[in-house]
């Protein structure tokens, strides 16, 4: 047993939450023996079993043999926009690529415009059922990004939209700047006059008003230069926030390398990065973030090196980069199945990289990276009986029940078409 704030002689402290009849109990670092969780208020106080604590007056939570895990985190999200991209789908089954459609005037300037002209309460709807989907499959910490505004106004509104989010929604919100997603149509005569905006006019209303804990930049032919994006860096980290760059993800052109340079906490997408770009973030501690839902939406046979990442020494986080154009997808367990059948990952890679390594991606504190001891009580359920079972879910909707901040925010019954899995 694994427990804490029992002292010799005082009496016993009173749980308010206790998990258990877990099959399996996956923490910080890997599995826990034992099978019960015990909360007090909004941290996790006994993993394992629950001696020395008084347990008569907590609610009590069955996992009936499932899987147990911290809160998962999913570190890459654009999931505050308007409309969709389904004709582009339709389009790249037809041959065409993301690039040409970008050039056409689609792509990301197809979602702006849609984006521009919704209201904020409505991107705040439609933003809350997709908190609410990935919620449903366990996760209870995700980043959102900008970037589908693209000039000044438009940027803060959706800023102000994920603030909205997150002081409504129980899930807790990571927000990310990417005013420098793409050089939007009226600047692209220009292109450093929308640079120019996003150093001197967006970057410095995001660090006043506190709205965002990341700055982002997609390095990418059609999308910025490796030269714009040091400077666009370089200021939000003068102004505090911390750096992500979206790189070598339709071509390759050094971004990982360029990543490790300007010490990002994360390097995300990497299809095409380059083995002297896997040392660079090695030696550098940057995590690569992996989108395997937008390489196989796209329809793309290239694959992040995810092997070669973690071989190297480098953290490796998965996330469903949920967006209208590359992965119009909620599912993180989705994710992790790809992780496993199309990069190479081992099931408790898989997790990791939703749980620990995902926070690290976030620079979030210890107490929101997983299951252990002083953690915040973010706890998934899940109706499968072990880790490795829940990427073999393969799509299926396997969530129990969640736990925020020591809150059950809903418990349900397995899927019935899953009851096989949870007999081991
Ligand atoms: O992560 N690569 C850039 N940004 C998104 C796609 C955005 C879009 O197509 O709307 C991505 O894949
Ligand atoms: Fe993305």
């Amino acid at each position: 047993m694994i427990e804490v704030g029992v002292g010799v002689g005082s009496p016993p402290l009173v749980l308010t939450v206790i998990i258990e009849n877990a099959g399996e109990l996956f923490g910080i670092d890997g599995v826990i023996p034992g099978s019960c969780v015990g909360i007090i208020g909004d941290t996790v106080v006994a993993l394992g079993d629950l001696g020395g604590f008084d347990t008569r007056s907590a609610v009590r939570l069955d996992a009936r043999g499932g899987l147990v895990t911290g809160g998962l985190v999913d570190a890459h999200t654009h999931l505050v926009f308007a409309g969709d991209r389904a004709d582009e789908h339709a389009l790249r089954a037809r041959g065409a690529t993301y690039l040409e459609i970008a050039e056409g005037g689609g792509g990301i300037a197809s979602t702006m415009r849609q984006t521009r002209a919704c209201p904020v309460e409505v991107l705040v709807l439609e933003a809350t059922r997709r908190l609410d989907r990935l919620l449903l499959g366990g996760v209870t910490t995700t980043e959102i990004k900008s970037g589908y505004g693209l000039d000044a106004q438009s940027e803060l509104k959706l800023l102000h939209a994920i603030k909205r989010l997150s002081e409504t929604h129980p899930m807790e919100i990571v927000p990310t700047f990417l005013g420098a997603h793409t050089i939007p149509p009226e600047h692209r005569s220009n292109r450093t006059r929308y640079v120019d905006l996003v150093v001197e006019e967006m970057l410095p209303e995001v660090a006043e008003g506190r709205l965002a804990r990341f700055c982002d930049v997609f390095v990418e032919r059609g999308a910025f230069e490796p030269q714009e994006a040091v400077r666009i860096l370089g200021r939000a980290r003068s102004l505090g926030l911390g750096v992500k760059l979206h790189v070598d993800q339709l071509t390759a052109g050094g971004g990982a390398e360029l990543a490790a340079h300007l010490g990002a906490t994360s390097a995300d997408h990497l299809e095409h990065v380059s083995p002297a770009g896997i040392t660079a973030l090695a030696r550098a501690g940057t995590v690569a973030v992996l989108l395997p839902g937008a390489g196989l939406f796209l329809g793309e046979d290239v694959r992040p090196p995810a092997r070669a990442l973690l071989d190297a020494g480098v953290p490796v986080a998965i996330a469903t980069d949920c967006n209208p154009g590359t992965c119009p997808s909620t599912n993180l367990g989705l994710m992790m199945t790809l992780a496993v059948s199309r990069l190479h990952m081992q099931p408790d890679e898989a997790l990791r990289a939703v749980t620990s390594s995902a926070a690290r991606a976030l620079d979030l504190p210890p107490r929101l990276a997983g299951l252990t001891i002083g953690a915040q009580a973010d706890v998934a359920i899940f109706g499968v009986p072990t880790h490795r079972h829940l990427p073999y879910a393969f799509g299926a909707d396997v969530t129990r029940a969640v736990v925020k901040r020591g809150k059950i925010l809903f418990e349900r019954e397995p899927c019935p078409s899953f009851s096989s899995l949870t007999t081991r």
